[in-house]
């Protein structure tokens, strides 16, 4: 058994889908933070039969935690202080998306103004549906 030890400050994102860490690692920009980051994949889960965890010893503050209920409700958010877990994050469908995915629409004006940032809102929270802010294409992109 592949052990990870208990970190001291940051947080640690469970119960993600078997597969989705390294997508979720990039998506956070955690390839570009100069902080302690381990990757856990296919651990033996009760609930999942599998699943990944991330951990990182750097503030939470540091990151947007929008994309990660766009990924998946069944991720937590443990914040750990002093080698505790302090709280457990809810994740709530965020209602704009900024500069997370990318309108797929060529005849959007984000496909001609490349220096627009692309936005998306929320457009049915129960199907999870998100529309471009500009064109209102709804989102096709797999998370
Ligand atoms: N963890 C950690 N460092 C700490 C405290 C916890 O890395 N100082 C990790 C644990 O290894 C675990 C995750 O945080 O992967 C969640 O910890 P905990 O809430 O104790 O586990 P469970 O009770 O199994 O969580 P849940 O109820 O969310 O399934
Ligand atoms: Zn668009």
């Amino acid at each position: 058994m592949l052990n990870v030890g208990k970190i001291e400050e940051g947080f640690v994102l469970d119960h993600i889908p078997a597969g989705k860490g390294m997508s979720i690692y990039y998506h956070l920009g955690l390839d570009k933070l100069d902080c302690m980051v381990a990757i856990i994949k296919n651990a033996r889960s009760g609930k999942l039969g599998k699943k990944d965890i991330i951990k990182v010893e750097c503030d939470i503050n540091l990151l947007n935690l929008d994309v990660l209920a766009v990924i998946d409700h069944t991720i937590t958010v443990n914040v750990v202080k002093d080698g505790e877990i302090l709280e457990k994050r809810p994740l709530v469908l965020p209602k704009e998306l900024k500069d997370v995915m990318r309108c797929k629409n060529p005849r959007c004006i984000t496909s001609i103004e490349q220096e627009l940032p692309h936005i998306f809102y929320l457009a049915d929270q129960e199907k999870e549906v998100y529309r471009c802010k500009y064109c209102d294409e709804k989102n096709s992109e797999k998370m």
